[in-house]
């Protein structure tokens, strides 16, 4: 963790314990699941290296809530209005003071080659989330501090969803939009929604009648073939190449750069294992970058397991039953 990404962990549980105060004054609780999970990593950090006197980032809501309700023709609108003195959206258009935004959405941060960016922002490793989206054009200046955006920031969470939405739309291929996440007040009707998984069958008993080739049809389908490459020695594209992911260890591709989420998980991908991972990818590996909401039909998810078997000069045998 380098020491701005520290400064702002700080600022976000110190934002955090003072809006769980409020919060807790007023009594309501809407802000409560965030900052647990940020304080439990921040609690040795000293305090002295919190930014003096300066608000930090606060909270924003779950990105993948609002761009659920989003309005792109309002995106766009605002874009218009309020980006485009600096940016252009066009497809191999022109810089102006900022960079082409077409195609940002999923690209590495400082996506357009030959733009002159700030060191703050290309220092920033990974792709551009919709997360990290959020944050940065909620306020540029404290998501990249030293930034070359001067921008104020989106204040109004649906207008600046609105316009992520807009952002995602300008790609051949646009990143799927991330699942809602569950509120606490919605908490318990999306539990009632969900699958029990009980009641599926085991992937050993799928695999039995998987189909390989169906499989392959779905990974173009349910748009894996956006992020993936499944020959050998495919190259990396959003997500790692996928030959031989099967039976492999967690994190396979030499040189890709996975999150910790995935790479520390111990031992190889077995059946189980991708069939958990592939159900909701989110909840097998919380902060994994695999923007993908997960394969709902036990019967597809089976048959891509299937066909990713079949990517290995040996394929791992299927389970006894
Ligand atoms: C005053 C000019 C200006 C305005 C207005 C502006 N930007 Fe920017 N933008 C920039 C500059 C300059 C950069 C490069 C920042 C850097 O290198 O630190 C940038 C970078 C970006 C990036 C990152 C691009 C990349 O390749 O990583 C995104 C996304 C972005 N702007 C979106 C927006 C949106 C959306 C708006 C309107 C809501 C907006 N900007 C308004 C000047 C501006
Ligand atoms: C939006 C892009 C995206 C989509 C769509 C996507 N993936 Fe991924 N996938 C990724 C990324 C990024 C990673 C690396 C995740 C990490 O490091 O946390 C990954 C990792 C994986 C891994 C683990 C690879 C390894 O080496 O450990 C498997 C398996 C996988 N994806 C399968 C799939 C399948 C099957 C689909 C379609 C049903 C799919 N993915 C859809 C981006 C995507």
């Amino acid at each position: 963790m380098d020491s701005m990404e520290v400064n702002k962990a700080i600022a976000a549980v110190l934002v955090a314990g003072i809006v769980f105060f409020v919060a807790g004054t007023v009594g309501t609780n809407l802000v409560q699941e965030h900052p647990l999970k940020t304080a439990a990593i921040k609690i040795d950090v000293p305090e002295a290296k919190a930014p003096a006197g300066q608000p930090g980032p606060a909270e924003l809501p779950p990105i993948a809530n609002l761009l659920a309700k989003a309005d792109v023709g309002a995106g766009e609108a605002y874009a218009k209005k309020a980006c485009t003195s600096c940016h252009t959206f066009t497809e191999g258009g022109k810089a102006g003071v900022g960079p082409n935004l077409y195609n940002v959405v999923g690209g590495p941060h400082a996506h357009m080659e030959g733009f002159a960016y700030s060191a703050a922002l290309k220092s920033k490793t990974g792709p551009w989330t919709f997360d990290e989206l959020n944050e940065w054009l909620h306020k540029p200046s404290a998501y990249a501090p030293g930034t070359k955006m001067s921008f104020a920031g989106i204040n109004n969470d649906q207008e600046r969803a609105n316009v992520i939405d807009y952002l995602h739309t300008l790609s051949p291929k646009p990143e799927p939009l991330p699942a809602p996440v569950a509120t606490p007040a919605a908490a318990p009707a999306a539990a009632n929604a969900a699958p029990e998984p009980a009641k599926e069958p085991s992937i050993d008993t799928m695999l039995a009648s998987a189909d390989a080739a169906s499989g392959e049809a779905d990974t173009r389908k349910l748009g894996c073939v956006a992020c993936h490459t499944f020959n050998e020695g495919g190259k990396a594209g959003i997500g790692p190449n996928l030959y031989g992911v099967v039976g492999a260890p967690h994190g396979h591709m030499a040189g890709y750069n996975y999150t910790a989420a995935l790479k520390g998980k111990p031992g190889p991908w077995t059946y189980d294992e991708l069939n958990e991972w592939l159900t909701k990818p989110a909840a097998y590996a919380p902060g994994t970058r695999m923007t993908f909401v997960g394969i709902k039909s036990p019967k597809e998810r089976a048959d891509v397991i299937a066909y990713l078997r079949t990517l290995a000069a040996n394929p791992e045998p299927l389970p006894a039953k």
